[in-house]
């Protein structure tokens, strides 16, 4: 394991990211634990970027239904459950694919955690083709996430589901 994420600076963000997800692969290799492993992820984008939040909701039993519950975060305290096809979060996981919301004030539904939040992506995480949690990232600007940001945080949730 790597405990230091080193990004050369005078990088675009496709280059940054092109830096972190191997450097996020050494920070997990040889660790098993789950939430020491997602804890270190979340920190590594969170520091690295420097979006307001950066956080995993997993997908868990709630009674008769599933919900989606809180997990490691680095940002504004958060909410704890989101249901199926609720905000953004809970939409993405119920249309299994990454959602961006260049202004959170447009997206019907978005559950405001923080005021500060104006834009966000949700990355839903797979096992064997089903959503097991989503990856989600709140900025602080509007318009901050694109598809270059889909593809590499898609890429950083396929490698999740392979420490969950
Ligand atoms: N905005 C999200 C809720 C989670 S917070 O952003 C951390 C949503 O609408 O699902």
């Amino acid at each position: 394991m790597s405990e230091n994420i080193n990004i050369p600076s005078g990088l675009d963000k496709k280059e940054v990211y092109r830096s972190l997800i191997p450097q996020i692969k050494a920070l997990v290799e040889g660790e098993k634990d789950t939430i020491a492993n997602l804890a270190n992820i979340i920190a590594a984008i969170k520091e690295t970027i420097g979006f307001l939040w950066v956080g995993y909701y997993f997908m868990k039993v709630a009674g008769d239904r599933n919900e989606l519950v809180l997990g490691p975060f680095q940002g504004p305290v958060a909410c704890t459950r989101i249901g199926f096809g609720k905000g953004v979060c809970g939409t993405a996981w119920k249309e299994a694919k990454t959602i961006v919301v260049p202004d959170v004030d447009l997206f019907p539904g978005h559950i405001a955690c923080s005021s500060l939040s104006r834009s966000e992506i949700v990355v839903p995480v797979f096992i064997n083709g089903k959503v097991v949690g989503v990856l989600d990232i709140d900025s602080k600007e509007l318009n901050q996430f694109n598809a270059e940001d889909a593809e590499a945080l898609e890429e950083i949730a396929r490698l999740i589901s392979t420490i969950l």
